[in-house]
């Protein structure tokens, strides 16, 4: 089980036992950040690039921060500043790339952009969200659900949505690959692709189940967690409209929770519209996680980091 080098552009690329070590890393770093202990200086002498062509917040600063705890200079890169946005490919950048980094955090909308980056460049690539997957965010949910219920295996999670966008497909992957039931409530038109859905099926631990509705009632149904994320995703605000439109009956409220577990957690990997995919009552109210679930973001990526780079 050789971490090292390795890309992670969804949490597929990982074996289940893979991801298991990041986690358990994860939570040891966590405690030791918890009691102040010095941090182990993993990244020393070691320069990480951070290309992003979409914007972030939690994204950008918890690698950010934690890049220089590990030791490490992060070098932030708008893309739009690069000779990228030139004209400049993406297979001569990953090579440049990898003349004076030691590994890239990059954030992009095609995927495909993401995969010829890492084919191009002998370091590392890490993806910080693509239009189809956001593995740092799903493995560092699954972390927070492990601290919350005390284990994957066998717990019922509901996203609830729009089921084909980045959040939700890796948290379907991660969630089956750990052996967790997931299920999805999505209009058809906004439900993972066909493809996918029996990809990620081929992946699941055995015994975990992926179901995949149009009614929320029936995936929220004693579910352990109820997870959702923004109606329209960052590179699809030209269909706002439309979607806002066909996923109002898919809003997190207090009529949905209702038929969850009696101590079901709710879940949102932030930024929320509230009002839009969740209600201010259920995101500020006392089953909501939102906030601790941020701060983990940072200790599962300098796992990841850590074991990568
Ligand atoms: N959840 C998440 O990735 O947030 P940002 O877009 O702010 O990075
Ligand atoms: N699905 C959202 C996630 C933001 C972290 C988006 O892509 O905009």
């Amino acid at each position: 089980m050789e971490i090292r080098g390795r890309d992670f552009l969804r949490t597929g690329d990982f074996t289940a036992e893979e991801l298991g070590l990041v986690l358990k890393r994860a939570s040891q770093m966590k405690l030791a950040f918890k009691k102040k202990e010095p941090t182990e200086q993993y990244l020393a002498d070691k320069s990480i690039a951070m290309l992003f062509q979409k914007p972030s917040t939690r994204t950008r600063l918890s690698f950010d921060v934690g890049i220089s705890q590990l030791g490490g200079h992060p070098i932030y890169l708008n893309w739009g500043d690069l000779q990228l946005g030139r004209g400049e490919t993406i297979h001569d950048t990953g090579k440049i790339f990898g003349c004076y980094v030691d590994g890239i955090i990059a954030r992009v909308y095609r995927h495909a952009d993401l995969e010829a980056l890492a084919a191009s460049s002998p370091v590392p690539v890490i993806n910080a969200l693509s239009d189809e997957f956001h593995p740092c965010q799903a493995l560092s949910d699954c972390f927070t659900m492990i601290e919350k219920k005390g284990r994957l295996e066998g717990l019922k999670i509901a996203f609830v949505g729009d089921g084909g966008c980045n959040v939700s497909q890796s948290l379907a992957e991660a969630v089956l690959q750990l052996g967790g039931d997931m299920r999805i409530a999505s209009p058809k038109k906004y439900s993972p692709r066909e493809e996918l859905a029996s990809e990620l099926r081929k992946l699941a631990k055995k015994g975990a189940a992926l179901l995949i509705t149009e009614d929320p009632f029936e995936a929220v149904k004693d579910a352990d967690v109820i997870y959702t994320d923004v109606w329209v995703s960052m590179g699809t605000e030209s269909e706002a409209e439309e979607r806002v439109r066909a996923l109002r009956p898919y809003q997190v409220n207090r009529d949905l929770l209702a038929v969850s577990a009696p101590d079901s957690i709710v879940m949102h990997c932030l930024p929320a519209h509230r009002g839009e995919e969740i209600t201010h009552d259920v995101i500020d109210g006392p089953r909501s996680v939102v906030w601790e679930q941020a701060e983990n973001r940072l200790h599962v990526q300098k796992s990841i980091m850590s074991l990568i780079l």
